[in-house]
């Protein structure tokens, strides 16, 4: 523990050593240094990126909307290949940038370089790349910085797994009434498609003072709502010296007056406790809303992805929530193609949508992923097979949410006011708690409050309201 509170003071001695760095050179040029933090991925993802850009407002850079800036940061994600392809494309348009701004820093962290192949790929075809780092080491952001500025040479420095949770740094959040809140970091669940247990290391769960420290802190900074972050928030805190589970995990966040709502992602079906279910039902701050990840609704493929549930158990478990929650909305993740995936597989996918009735789903073809299991799996699904199956699995979606947002049409809701409505002047847009937004009149100095609104008209996806004051 000491060993780690040292480690954030060193980290801030280097921010300080930065600090004069950064006003030295915009000293020299007469004008701020700039910062950009360009984020790939899921919301681990996000939250990482708020600490990179705390990190950099620390030291004196001012963040900037635009890529063209004095430092750049990309903090990548590998889950899929397309997001690998949307990086190399950008750093094609940096390439440029940098020539045109010689003292452009660029530094590339996040999942896609935990992949050996990927480093050595940007050391020989992108050598105008300053700083490279993982997903373990964020916190040594100013650090690597003096490195780079001391040594002229790019720096190279991953992790291959860790241990650390380092506390206490700086963090700048995207928005002032909402915010991820990290409580646990790492996967051991090893779905055989998925390759985030290799670049985000093993499961390691943050203590709950830790937790409640932060959660206090931003609800006094004004966040309503807080999302509670791990790739299997259910096997929260078994790592912990003295262990607790999730759900007293959610009993404590609750206790913080001035807190409005909560939310979490992501849990696993597999193991999802009754425990967990009582506290959502009778919970005043916990949002109504499951995000259960499905994968498929074929027991075989289930058992060939490693995810220790058959599609019977999937549906028995969302009607036990769906039952002792009345209104819950169910959202999931769907996969389309994985190796192997029949026609009667994908059909049996088709099944459990339409008998849970999801309210949305994240559909993804399957991407292969070099060095997880499923990669060297035979049978690899056609492309026009997988094409036809995406679109009658996303044409069934589209009933199944259309039918759920009718139910709720002349409710009236209590939603967190979000933003300015781009499309109309004088309107706002608040998110529901199961996470659909609603279009109404009212002015902008309301957006971060909560406000009850009655949903007037259903649009499929979203509703049009009338705020109801008083
Ligand atoms: N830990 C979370 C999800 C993490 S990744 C969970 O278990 O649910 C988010 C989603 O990406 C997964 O739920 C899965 O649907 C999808 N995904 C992961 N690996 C993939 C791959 N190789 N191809 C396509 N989709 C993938
Ligand atoms: Fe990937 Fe499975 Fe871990 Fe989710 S639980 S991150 S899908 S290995
Ligand atoms: Fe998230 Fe992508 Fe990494 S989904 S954990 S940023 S591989």
């Amino acid at each position: 523990m000491e060993q780690l509170k040292n480690e954030s003071s060193r980290q801030y001695e280097y921010m300080e050593e930065m600090k004069k760095w950064v006003q030295k050179k915009s000293g020299e040029l007469g004008r701020k240094l700039t910062c950009h933090v360009t984020t790939f991925g899921c919301q681990m993802n996000e939250k990482d990126s708020e600490k990179l850009l705390g990190i950099l407002e620390t030291i004196g850079y001012e963040e900037v909307e635009t890529e063209e800036a004095d430092f750049l940061i990309f903090n990548t994600c590998t889950v899929r290949e397309n997001a690998n392809t949307k990086l190399y494309g950008h750093l094609g348009q940096v390439k440029k940038m940098k020539e045109r701004n010689p003292q452009m820093m660029i530094g590339l962290c996040g999942c896609m370089m935990q992949e050996e192949h990927v480093i050595e790929k940007i050391r020989s075809s992108y050598k105008f790349v300053d700083i490279i780092f993982g997903t373990h080491n964020i916190f040594k952001l100013a650090e690597l910085l003096k490195a780079r500025v001391d040594s002229k040479g790019m720096i190279v420095d991953i992790w291959k797994d860790t241990d650390q949770i380092v506390e206490d740094l700086p963090s700048d959040r995207k928005f002032s009434f909402k915010c991820g809140v990290n409580i646990m970091y790492g996967c051991n669940n090893f779905c055989s498609y998925c390759i985030v247990p290799y670049v985000r290391g093993r499961e390691r769960s943050r203590k709950p003072e830790d937790i409640i420290k932060e959660v206090k802190q931003v609800v006094s900074e004004g966040v309503k709502e807080v999302m509670l972050l791990g790739q299997n928030v259910n096997s929260y805190g078994k790592t912990l010296e003295e262990p607790m589970s999730f759900a007293e995990l959610l009993r404590e966040v609750e206790k913080v007056e001035g807190l409005e709502r909560i939310r979490f992602m992501t849990p696993h079906p597999k193991d999802l406790s009754d425990d967990l279910i009582e506290v959502m039902a009778t919970s005043k701050k916990v949002c109504k809303h499951m995000h259960l990840p499905m994968q498929s609704g074929s027991s075989r493929l289930l058992k060939l992805m490693n995810r220790h549930y058959t599609k019977e158990q999937y549906v028995a478990l969302a009607k036990k929530i769906q039952e002792r929650i009345p209104g819950v909305s169910f959202t999931t993740d769907i996969i389309v193609g994985f190796p192997g995936e029949t026609e009667e597989d994908f059909k049996e996918t088709l099944d459990v949508v339409r008998e849970v009735g999801f309210d949305s789903a994240y559909t993804y073809v399957y991407s292969k992923r070099s060095g997880t299991p499923a990669a060297s799996m035979e049978d690899q699904v056609d492309k026009d097979v997988i094409k036809d199956r995406f679109d009658r699995l996303l044409a069934l979606l589209k009933e199944t949410s259309a039918k759920n947002c009718k139910k709720k049409v002349g409710d009236i809701e209590r939603v967190l006011i979000e933003e300015e409505n781009t499309h109309e002047e004088g309107m706002l847009t608040g998110r529901l708690e199961n996470n659909l937004l609603v279009h109404f009149k009212g002015c902008k100095e309301q957006i971060g409050t909560m406000a009850d609104v009655k949903l007037v008209e259903e649009k499929g996806f979203y509703y049009m309201g009338e705020q109801i004051h008083g």
